[in-house]
Protein backbone atom coordinates (compact mmCIF):
# COMPACT_ATOMS: atom_id res chain seq x y z
CA UNK A 1 0.00 0.00 0.00
CA UNK A 2 0.99 3.28 -0.76
CA UNK A 3 -0.02 6.58 1.37
CA UNK A 4 -0.11 8.89 -1.05
CA UNK A 5 -3.06 6.36 -2.93
CA UNK A 6 -4.99 6.16 0.33
CA UNK A 7 -5.08 10.36 0.70
CA UNK A 8 -6.39 10.91 -2.78
CA UNK A 9 -9.10 7.90 -2.00
CA UNK A 10 -10.41 10.12 1.10
CA UNK A 11 -9.34 13.64 -0.85
CA UNK A 12 -11.59 12.45 -3.61
CA UNK A 13 -14.65 11.61 -0.96
CA UNK A 14 -13.84 7.70 -1.16
CA UNK A 15 -14.52 5.29 2.14
CA UNK A 16 -11.20 3.64 2.69
CA UNK A 17 -11.44 0.36 3.84
CA UNK A 18 -10.48 -1.42 7.34
CA UNK A 19 -7.17 -2.91 5.64
CA UNK A 20 -6.39 1.13 4.41
CA UNK A 21 -6.50 2.61 7.87
CA UNK A 22 -4.75 -0.43 9.62
CA UNK A 23 -2.10 0.23 7.51
CA UNK A 24 -2.07 3.90 7.64
CA UNK A 25 -2.05 4.16 11.74
CA UNK A 26 0.35 1.44 11.80
CA UNK A 27 2.90 2.64 10.08
CA UNK A 28 2.41 6.14 11.49
CA UNK A 29 2.65 4.95 14.85
CA UNK A 30 5.98 3.14 14.19
CA UNK A 31 7.06 6.54 12.67
CA UNK A 32 7.72 4.79 9.08
CA UNK A 33 5.01 7.29 7.71
CA UNK A 34 6.21 11.28 7.91
CA UNK A 35 3.92 13.88 9.84
CA UNK A 36 3.53 15.52 6.21
CA UNK A 37 1.29 12.59 4.84
CA UNK A 38 -0.44 12.33 8.14
CA UNK A 39 -1.13 15.84 8.22
CA UNK A 40 -2.45 15.42 3.96
CA UNK A 41 -4.79 12.75 5.75
CA UNK A 42 -6.54 14.35 8.32
CA UNK A 43 -7.58 17.28 6.49
CA UNK A 44 -9.16 15.22 3.60
CA UNK A 45 -10.64 13.44 6.16
CA UNK A 46 -11.76 17.10 7.85
CA UNK A 47 -13.12 18.06 4.86
CA UNK A 48 -15.03 14.59 3.54
CA UNK A 49 -15.72 12.84 7.02
CA UNK A 50 -15.67 9.58 7.40
CA UNK A 51 -18.65 6.70 6.93
CA UNK A 52 -19.68 4.87 10.56
CA UNK A 53 -18.07 2.15 9.50
CA UNK A 54 -14.52 3.76 8.65
CA UNK A 55 -15.04 5.29 12.00
CA UNK A 56 -15.34 2.48 13.96
CA UNK A 57 -12.63 1.19 11.89
CA UNK A 58 -10.35 4.47 13.08
CA UNK A 59 -11.68 3.77 15.86
CA UNK A 60 -10.26 -0.09 16.84
CA UNK A 61 -6.67 0.74 15.15
CA UNK A 62 -5.97 3.60 17.12
CA UNK A 63 -7.50 1.40 20.30
CA UNK A 64 -5.28 -1.34 18.95
CA UNK A 65 -1.86 0.80 18.68
CA UNK A 66 -0.56 0.22 21.94
CA UNK A 67 -1.34 -1.70 24.80
CA UNK A 68 -4.75 -2.89 25.50
CA UNK A 69 -5.81 -3.33 28.87
CA UNK A 70 -7.45 -6.67 29.96
CA UNK A 71 -9.18 -6.72 33.34
CA UNK A 72 -11.17 -9.69 32.88
CA UNK A 73 -9.37 -11.68 35.31
CA UNK A 74 -10.17 -9.47 38.26
CA UNK A 75 -13.08 -7.63 37.05
CA UNK A 76 -15.95 -9.67 34.98
CA UNK A 77 -17.13 -6.48 33.89
CA UNK A 78 -15.13 -3.03 33.28
CA UNK A 79 -17.55 -0.31 33.63
CA UNK A 80 -15.68 3.41 32.81
CA UNK A 81 -17.28 6.91 32.34
CA UNK A 82 -15.79 10.07 30.28
CA UNK A 83 -16.71 13.35 30.49
CA UNK A 84 -16.00 15.57 27.56
CA UNK A 85 -14.69 18.22 30.13
CA UNK A 86 -16.19 21.28 31.33
CA UNK A 87 -15.71 23.87 34.27
CA UNK A 88 -15.75 22.34 38.12
CA UNK A 89 -16.41 19.13 36.46
CA UNK A 90 -15.14 17.31 39.18
CA UNK A 91 -17.79 14.36 39.07
CA UNK A 92 -15.19 11.46 38.65
CA UNK A 93 -13.90 11.70 42.08
CA UNK A 94 -17.04 11.15 43.75
CA UNK A 95 -18.72 8.70 40.95
CA UNK A 96 -15.70 6.46 40.89
CA UNK A 97 -15.71 5.77 44.73
CA UNK A 98 -19.53 5.56 45.23
CA UNK A 99 -19.84 3.03 42.40
CA UNK A 100 -16.84 0.80 44.18
CA UNK A 101 -18.84 1.06 47.29
CA UNK A 102 -21.87 -0.41 45.69
CA UNK A 103 -19.61 -3.56 45.18
CA UNK A 104 -18.62 -2.75 41.39
CA UNK A 105 -14.75 -2.43 41.19
CA UNK A 106 -13.53 0.85 38.99
CA UNK A 107 -10.51 0.94 37.04
CA UNK A 108 -10.07 4.44 35.63
CA UNK A 109 -6.98 5.98 33.80
CA UNK A 110 -8.15 10.03 33.57
CA UNK A 111 -6.37 13.42 31.88
CA UNK A 112 -4.68 16.31 32.94
CA UNK A 113 -6.04 20.05 32.22
CA UNK A 114 -5.66 22.25 29.17
CA UNK A 115 -6.90 25.35 28.94
CA UNK A 116 -9.54 27.07 30.89
CA UNK A 117 -10.92 23.08 31.29
CA UNK A 118 -9.54 21.37 34.63
CA UNK A 119 -8.20 17.53 34.68
CA UNK A 120 -9.01 14.79 37.21
CA UNK A 121 -5.66 13.99 37.41
CA UNK A 122 -4.29 17.92 38.46
CA UNK A 123 -7.32 17.72 41.20
CA UNK A 124 -6.05 14.36 42.83
CA UNK A 125 -2.71 15.74 42.82
CA UNK A 126 -3.80 18.27 45.30
CA UNK A 127 -3.43 15.52 48.15
CA UNK A 128 0.03 15.61 49.01
CA UNK A 129 1.82 12.17 47.65
CA UNK A 130 -0.93 10.58 45.50
CA UNK A 131 0.64 8.66 42.86
CA UNK A 132 -0.75 9.19 39.33
CA UNK A 133 2.01 7.05 37.79
CA UNK A 134 1.70 3.67 38.47
CA UNK A 135 3.29 -0.03 36.47
CA UNK A 136 0.56 -2.10 35.45
CA UNK A 137 1.34 -4.94 38.09
CA UNK A 138 0.29 -2.02 40.93
CA UNK A 139 -2.70 -1.01 38.85
CA UNK A 140 -3.93 -4.49 38.47
CA UNK A 141 -3.03 -4.87 42.30
CA UNK A 142 -4.61 -2.28 43.49
CA UNK A 143 -8.07 -2.91 41.54
CA UNK A 144 -7.80 -6.71 43.10
CA UNK A 145 -7.21 -5.25 46.51
CA UNK A 146 -9.20 -2.27 46.53
CA UNK A 147 -11.77 -2.21 44.01
CA UNK A 148 -10.76 0.84 42.98
CA UNK A 149 -7.60 2.88 41.23
CA UNK A 150 -8.03 6.20 39.75
CA UNK A 151 -4.71 7.28 37.82
CA UNK A 152 -2.85 8.98 34.92
CA UNK A 153 -3.03 7.75 31.38
CA UNK A 154 -0.35 5.45 30.45
CA UNK A 155 1.75 6.54 27.08
CA UNK A 156 1.37 2.47 26.21
CA UNK A 157 -2.39 3.23 25.59
CA UNK A 158 -3.36 4.81 21.67
CA UNK A 159 -0.36 5.76 20.91
CA UNK A 160 -1.85 6.63 17.55
CA UNK A 161 -4.19 8.50 19.03
CA UNK A 162 -1.28 10.27 21.18
CA UNK A 163 0.45 11.26 18.03
CA UNK A 164 -2.30 12.13 15.64
CA UNK A 165 -3.91 14.53 18.41
CA UNK A 166 -0.72 16.31 18.79
CA UNK A 167 -0.66 16.82 15.00
CA UNK A 168 -4.24 17.89 14.55
CA UNK A 169 -3.79 20.31 17.32
CA UNK A 170 -1.07 22.26 14.58
CA UNK A 171 -3.03 21.59 11.20
CA UNK A 172 -6.95 23.46 12.19
CA UNK A 173 -7.97 19.26 12.15
CA UNK A 174 -9.32 18.98 15.67
CA UNK A 175 -12.85 20.17 15.35
CA UNK A 176 -14.03 17.20 12.83
CA UNK A 177 -16.58 15.08 14.87
CA UNK A 178 -15.09 11.61 13.48
CA UNK A 179 -11.14 12.75 14.63
CA UNK A 180 -12.99 13.68 18.13
CA UNK A 181 -15.39 10.97 18.83
CA UNK A 182 -12.71 8.13 17.68
CA UNK A 183 -9.67 9.78 19.62
CA UNK A 184 -11.69 9.48 22.90
CA UNK A 185 -13.35 6.21 22.18
CA UNK A 186 -10.12 4.34 21.15
CA UNK A 187 -8.51 5.15 24.59
CA UNK A 188 -12.00 3.96 26.69
CA UNK A 189 -11.82 0.54 24.91
CA UNK A 190 -8.11 0.63 24.84
CA UNK A 191 -8.54 0.91 29.00
CA UNK A 192 -10.89 -2.31 28.29
CA UNK A 193 -14.14 -1.29 29.17
CA UNK A 194 -17.13 -3.08 28.63
CA UNK A 195 -19.36 -0.51 29.32
CA UNK A 196 -19.02 3.36 28.96
CA UNK A 197 -21.03 6.22 30.22
CA UNK A 198 -20.51 9.07 28.15
CA UNK A 199 -21.24 12.97 29.82
CA UNK A 200 -21.35 14.57 26.70
CA UNK A 201 -21.00 18.64 27.88
CA UNK A 202 -22.79 21.53 26.23
CA UNK A 203 -22.59 25.14 26.34
CA UNK A 204 -20.21 27.88 26.16
CA UNK A 205 -17.80 26.55 28.84
CA UNK A 206 -17.79 22.57 26.76
CA UNK A 207 -15.97 21.76 23.95
CA UNK A 208 -19.52 21.08 21.79
CA UNK A 209 -21.33 24.76 22.09
CA UNK A 210 -24.79 23.66 20.84
CA UNK A 211 -27.23 20.50 21.16
CA UNK A 212 -27.07 19.57 17.76
CA UNK A 213 -22.98 19.78 17.90
CA UNK A 214 -23.05 18.01 21.27
CA UNK A 215 -25.75 15.14 20.31
CA UNK A 216 -23.99 14.29 16.63
CA UNK A 217 -20.80 13.40 18.75
CA UNK A 218 -22.48 11.27 21.63
CA UNK A 219 -24.45 9.54 19.23
CA UNK A 220 -21.18 8.74 16.73
CA UNK A 221 -19.32 7.75 20.08
CA UNK A 222 -22.56 5.80 20.98
CA UNK A 223 -22.75 3.95 17.54
CA UNK A 224 -18.77 3.44 17.30
CA UNK A 225 -19.02 1.90 20.99
CA UNK A 226 -21.67 -0.25 19.73
CA UNK A 227 -20.19 -1.58 16.79
CA UNK A 228 -17.07 -2.32 18.82
CA UNK A 229 -19.07 -4.38 21.08
CA UNK A 230 -19.35 -2.54 24.45
CA UNK A 231 -22.49 -0.99 26.14
CA UNK A 232 -23.11 2.60 26.08
CA UNK A 233 -25.31 5.61 27.56
CA UNK A 234 -24.10 8.96 26.62
CA UNK A 235 -26.04 11.92 28.54
CA UNK A 236 -26.29 15.26 27.16
CA UNK A 237 -25.40 17.65 30.68
CA UNK A 238 -25.27 21.81 30.74
CA UNK A 239 -22.25 23.52 31.05
CA UNK A 240 -22.94 26.76 30.53
CA UNK A 241 -22.31 27.29 33.92
CA UNK A 242 -20.10 25.99 36.46
CA UNK A 243 -20.61 22.21 37.91
CA UNK A 244 -21.03 22.90 41.54
CA UNK A 245 -19.40 25.74 43.09
CA UNK A 246 -16.10 25.06 43.30
CA UNK A 247 -13.43 25.75 40.27
CA UNK A 248 -9.95 25.35 40.75
CA UNK A 249 -8.03 21.96 41.68
CA UNK A 250 -7.76 21.77 45.57
CA UNK A 251 -10.69 23.74 45.76
CA UNK A 252 -12.80 21.07 43.73
CA UNK A 253 -11.06 17.97 45.84
CA UNK A 254 -12.65 19.47 48.92
CA UNK A 255 -15.88 19.94 47.30
CA UNK A 256 -15.92 16.42 46.16
CA UNK A 257 -15.19 15.26 49.07
CA UNK A 258 -18.26 17.42 50.96
CA UNK A 259 -20.25 15.80 48.31
CA UNK A 260 -18.89 12.22 49.68
CA UNK A 261 -20.20 13.43 53.46
CA UNK A 262 -23.52 13.89 51.88
CA UNK A 263 -23.36 17.44 51.64
CA UNK A 264 -21.97 20.01 49.10
CA UNK A 265 -24.02 21.88 46.20
CA UNK A 266 -27.11 20.02 45.13
CA UNK A 267 -26.89 20.39 41.27
CA UNK A 268 -23.50 18.22 41.99
CA UNK A 269 -25.12 15.79 43.68
CA UNK A 270 -27.66 15.41 41.43
CA UNK A 271 -25.54 15.29 38.51
CA UNK A 272 -23.11 12.43 40.33
CA UNK A 273 -26.28 10.30 41.49
CA UNK A 274 -27.31 10.47 37.67
CA UNK A 275 -24.20 8.97 36.02
CA UNK A 276 -23.20 6.57 38.65
CA UNK A 277 -26.27 5.52 38.23
CA UNK A 278 -25.73 4.91 35.05
CA UNK A 279 -23.15 3.13 35.72
CA UNK A 280 -24.62 -0.06 37.89
CA UNK A 281 -26.99 0.20 35.31
CA UNK A 282 -24.39 -1.02 32.90
CA UNK A 283 -22.25 -3.00 35.68
CA UNK A 284 -25.93 -4.37 36.35
CA UNK A 285 -26.31 -5.76 33.01
CA UNK A 286 -29.75 -6.00 33.38
CA UNK A 287 -30.07 -7.93 36.89
CA UNK A 288 -29.34 -6.58 39.83
CA UNK A 289 -29.29 -2.27 39.01
CA UNK A 290 -32.05 -2.56 36.73
CA UNK A 291 -34.77 -0.68 38.52
CA UNK A 292 -33.81 3.01 37.95
CA UNK A 293 -35.74 3.88 41.57
CA UNK A 294 -33.79 1.06 43.58
CA UNK A 295 -30.88 2.40 41.65
CA UNK A 296 -31.28 5.76 42.78
CA UNK A 297 -32.36 5.02 46.15
CA UNK A 298 -29.40 2.80 46.76
CA UNK A 299 -26.63 5.34 45.65
CA UNK A 300 -28.66 8.60 47.91
CA UNK A 301 -27.55 5.88 50.85
CA UNK A 302 -24.06 5.21 50.34
CA UNK A 303 -23.57 8.90 49.76
CA UNK A 304 -25.24 9.94 52.97
CA UNK A 305 -24.19 7.04 54.53
CA UNK A 306 -20.53 8.25 53.95
CA UNK A 307 -19.54 4.55 52.21
CA UNK A 308 -18.22 6.44 49.21
CA UNK A 309 -15.99 8.71 51.11
CA UNK A 310 -14.42 5.18 53.02
CA UNK A 311 -13.47 3.97 49.81
CA UNK A 312 -11.91 7.80 48.53
CA UNK A 313 -10.07 6.99 51.67
CA UNK A 314 -8.85 3.84 50.66
CA UNK A 315 -8.09 4.46 47.11
CA UNK A 316 -5.71 7.35 48.49
CA UNK A 317 -4.01 5.44 51.16
CA UNK A 318 -3.71 2.85 48.15
CA UNK A 319 -2.17 5.29 45.78
CA UNK A 320 0.17 6.63 48.74
CA UNK A 321 -1.85 9.73 49.07
CA UNK A 322 -2.12 11.59 52.75
CA UNK A 323 -5.42 10.06 54.20
CA UNK A 324 -5.42 13.00 56.95
CA UNK A 325 -6.58 15.26 53.89
CA UNK A 326 -9.19 13.41 52.94
CA UNK A 327 -10.72 13.44 56.65
CA UNK A 328 -10.00 17.11 56.97
CA UNK A 329 -10.08 18.80 53.64
CA UNK A 330 -8.27 22.12 55.35
CA UNK A 331 -5.32 20.48 55.01
CA UNK A 332 -5.37 20.57 51.43
CA UNK A 333 -3.40 23.24 49.56
CA UNK A 334 -4.65 26.84 50.54
CA UNK A 335 -4.46 30.31 48.97
CA UNK A 336 -3.20 33.08 50.52
CA UNK A 337 -5.58 35.44 49.19
CA UNK A 338 -9.28 35.30 49.82
CA UNK A 339 -11.22 37.91 48.34
CA UNK A 340 -15.14 38.81 47.35
CA UNK A 341 -16.66 39.26 44.19
CA UNK A 342 -20.14 41.45 45.40
CA UNK A 343 -23.05 41.83 43.15
CA UNK A 344 -22.79 45.64 42.43
CA UNK A 345 -27.03 45.35 41.92
CA UNK A 346 -30.07 43.49 43.12
CA UNK A 347 -32.01 41.11 40.64
CA UNK A 348 -31.96 37.78 39.22
CA UNK A 349 -28.83 35.98 37.92
CA UNK A 350 -29.18 36.19 33.76
CA UNK A 351 -26.21 34.52 33.16
CA UNK A 352 -23.09 32.48 35.11
CA UNK A 353 -20.93 32.00 31.55
CA UNK A 354 -18.84 28.87 32.36
CA UNK A 355 -16.28 29.79 30.07
CA UNK A 356 -15.51 32.83 31.58
CA UNK A 357 -15.29 31.86 35.37
CA UNK A 358 -12.65 29.39 34.03
CA UNK A 359 -10.68 31.64 31.85
CA UNK A 360 -10.60 33.58 35.38
CA UNK A 361 -10.01 30.63 37.60
CA UNK A 362 -7.28 30.44 35.03
CA UNK A 363 -5.84 33.56 35.07
CA UNK A 364 -4.80 33.20 38.81
CA UNK A 365 -3.01 29.79 38.12
CA UNK A 366 -5.26 27.09 38.22
CA UNK A 367 -4.92 25.80 34.50
CA UNK A 368 -2.02 25.16 32.04
CA UNK A 369 -1.66 26.90 28.49
CA UNK A 370 -0.03 23.70 26.90
CA UNK A 371 1.11 21.00 28.02
CA UNK A 372 3.40 20.23 30.91
CA UNK A 373 3.24 24.09 32.11
CA UNK A 374 2.94 23.59 35.84
CA UNK A 375 -0.11 24.89 38.04
CA UNK A 376 -0.97 26.16 41.10
CA UNK A 377 -3.41 23.65 42.81
CA UNK A 378 -4.36 26.31 45.89
CA UNK A 379 -6.08 28.80 43.57
CA UNK A 380 -9.18 28.84 41.94
CA UNK A 381 -13.23 30.12 42.51
CA UNK A 382 -16.17 29.11 44.27
CA UNK A 383 -19.07 30.54 42.56
CA UNK A 384 -21.97 30.66 44.62
CA UNK A 385 -24.98 31.88 42.76
CA UNK A 386 -26.57 29.68 39.97
CA UNK A 387 -28.31 31.39 36.59
CA UNK A 388 -32.33 32.18 38.00
CA UNK A 389 -31.23 32.96 41.79
CA UNK A 390 -32.45 35.99 43.33
CA UNK A 391 -29.80 37.86 44.95
CA UNK A 392 -29.34 41.20 46.97
CA UNK A 393 -27.18 44.31 46.38
CA UNK A 394 -23.58 43.38 48.39
CA UNK A 395 -24.26 39.52 48.36
CA UNK A 396 -21.38 37.44 47.47
CA UNK A 397 -21.19 36.65 44.89
CA UNK A 398 -17.77 34.50 43.87
CA UNK A 399 -15.02 33.65 46.55
CA UNK A 400 -11.39 34.16 44.66
CA UNK A 401 -9.01 32.29 46.08
CA UNK A 402 -5.85 33.53 45.10
CA UNK A 403 -1.51 33.68 45.71
CA UNK A 404 -0.51 36.88 44.17
CA UNK A 405 -1.77 39.97 44.21
CA UNK A 406 -1.31 41.19 41.10
CA UNK A 407 -3.51 38.50 39.02
CA UNK A 408 -6.66 39.32 41.64
CA UNK A 409 -7.95 42.69 39.22
CA UNK A 410 -7.59 40.78 35.93
CA UNK A 411 -10.01 37.60 37.48
CA UNK A 412 -11.73 40.22 38.84
CA UNK A 413 -12.84 41.83 35.47
CA UNK A 414 -13.77 38.60 33.79
CA UNK A 415 -16.18 37.88 36.43
CA UNK A 416 -17.55 41.18 35.44
CA UNK A 417 -18.17 39.89 32.33
CA UNK A 418 -19.41 36.33 33.36
CA UNK A 419 -21.84 37.22 35.85
CA UNK A 420 -24.87 39.46 34.54
CA UNK A 421 -27.24 40.46 37.27
CA UNK A 422 -30.76 41.92 35.46
CA UNK A 423 -34.75 42.33 36.69
CA UNK A 424 -35.52 39.71 34.06
CA UNK A 425 -37.24 36.40 35.98
CA UNK A 426 -34.71 33.53 34.33
CA UNK A 427 -35.64 29.69 35.11
CA UNK A 428 -32.74 27.84 36.19
CA UNK A 429 -30.82 25.95 33.86
CA UNK A 430 -31.38 22.45 33.21
CA UNK A 431 -28.87 19.70 34.30
CA UNK A 432 -29.53 17.01 31.43
CA UNK A 433 -30.96 17.91 28.04
CA UNK A 434 -30.92 14.36 26.95
CA UNK A 435 -29.80 10.57 27.27
CA UNK A 436 -28.97 7.93 24.31
CA UNK A 437 -28.84 4.66 24.67
CA UNK A 438 -26.20 1.87 22.88
N1 LIG B 1 -10.64 14.93 23.65
C1 LIG B 1 -9.93 13.91 23.10
O1 LIG B 1 -9.45 13.01 23.77
N2 LIG B 1 -9.77 13.93 21.74
C2 LIG B 1 -10.29 14.89 20.96
O2 LIG B 1 -10.11 14.84 19.76
C3 LIG B 1 -11.01 15.92 21.57
C4 LIG B 1 -11.18 15.92 22.93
Amino acid sequence: MRAIDIIARKRDGEALTREEINWFIDAYTRGSLPDYQASALLMAIFLRGMTREETVNLTVAMAQSGDVLDLSDIIPYSVDKHSSGGVGDKTTLVVLPLVASCGVPVAKMSGRGLGFSGGTIDKLESISGYRVNLTNEEFRQLVRENGIVLTGQSADLAPADGKLYALRDVTATVPCLPLIASSIMSKKIAAGANGIVLDVKVGCGAFMTNLDDARALAQIMVEIGVDAGRDMIAVLSDMNQPLGCAVGNALEMAEAIECLHGDGPEDFREHCLQVAGYMLRLAGQGERWMDAGEVRAYLEQQLDNREGLKVLRKMVVGQGGDARQVDDPSLLPQARIVHAFTAARSGFVQQVAADLIGEASFDLGAGREKKGDPVDLAVGLKVHKKVGDRIEAGQTLVTVYANDEKKVPGCLSRLEEAIEVGDQIVDPLPLFYDTLYG
